[in-house]
């Protein structure tokens, strides 16, 4: 999801010579794609070796969290042990991680860079392993905390487009009252992550959020009403974590303070992150 979007937002800049990578046997205008598997030694090794790299953007995770909890060797493998090759093989680029805002235990909200990091489950274990091996390994880093929403086609299980699977059927969903998150949608990340290379701040960790912390019914009550859906389909409900085996945050709101100060031109706006998405959208014909 955010991996396409950092190519499509990336490639349309002069002077950038962009290498993708993935799995999937996918293509993409203008862009060198090399398929492989970052939990492979050999794939690191053609990767690295194929070009010089001035940045580095590690997207690739393991976002489904019921199988990185059940498979928790295979979330090590691509979160940590991947994620230090390639910082130990490629240091002396710009080293770009995407992290999460699920490494803390989301009982307060408001986090800042500073504040203490509790991951409640192993996908989020394994992501904060990542941001360590990223701290030591490579000198020039940037670890960007987030929380994304996104659109491909054909439509995965991600919130927005599990939400507008349904209504597009005219089925209900509920929407969680008492999860509150700030999140950017895929195309501001991907400007933000431009906006990163070409400005070079102080290395560190950057909370990357939208300006607001909304709840997942408040945030999806903006996106159908963008995307003009009948609201009466949206029921609101409550979240109850307490006793499952999977463990989630219920508040986890990124206190952005810092990137702003920073990079204060970033468009992290809730509603234009939205309006982009229902562009894209439109303009897709998804
Ligand atoms: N989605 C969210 O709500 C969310 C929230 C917070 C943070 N994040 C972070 O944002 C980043 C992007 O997430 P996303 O939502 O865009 O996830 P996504 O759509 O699942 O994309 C992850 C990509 O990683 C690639 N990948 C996974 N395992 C790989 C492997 N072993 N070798 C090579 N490529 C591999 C996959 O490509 P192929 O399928 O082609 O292999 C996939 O395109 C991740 O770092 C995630 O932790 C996401």
């Amino acid at each position: 999801m955010l991996g396409s979007k950092v190519v499509e937002t990336l490639s349309a800049i002069n002077g950038y010579r962009v290498i993708a990578t993935g799995r999937s046997e996918v293509s993409f205008a203008n862009v060198e794609y090399l398929r492989g598997d970052l939990t492979e030694n050999e794939f690191i090794y053609r990767l690295c070796s194929y070009a010089t790299y001035d940045v580095v953007i590690h997207c690739a995770a393991e976002v489904n969290l019921k199988k990185a909890e059940d498979e928790p060797q295979h979330s090590k493998k691509i979160h940590v042990e991947a994620t230090e090759r390639l910082a130990k093989r490629l240091n002396g680029a710009m080293f770009i991680y995407i992290s999460t805002d699920s490494v803390f235990d989301g009982i307060t909200g408001g986090y800042t860079e500073s504040d203490q990091v509790k991951p409640l489950n192993e996908y989020a274990r394994t992501k904060m392993e990542g941001e360590r091996i990223v701290e030591r390994f490579a000198p020039l880093h940037y670890i960007l905390r987030t929380n994304i929403y996104g659109f491909q086609f054909p439509p995965k299980e991600s919130l927005v487009e599990w939400a507008y699977k349904q209504l597009k059927n005219g089925q209900l969903i509920k929407g969680f009252t008492n999860v509150y998150f700030n999140p950017l949608y895929t195309k501001q990340l991907a400007e933000l992550i431009w906006l990163f290379i070409e400005h070079a701040p102080a290395p560190g960790i950057y909370h990357a959020g939208s300006d607001e912390s909304l709840s997942k019914y408040a945030f999806l009550l903006k996106v159908i009403r963008v995307l003009e859906f009948d609201a009466t389909l949206m029921l609101p409900a409550e979240a109850d974590y307490t006793g499952v085996v999977l463990k989630r945050p219920y508040n986890t709101f990124l206190n952005t303070s810092k990137l702003k100060q920073s990079l204060f031109m970033a468009d992290t706006s809730i509603d234009s992150g939205i309006r982009s998405l229902a562009k894209d959208i439109k303009t897709n014909n998804l």
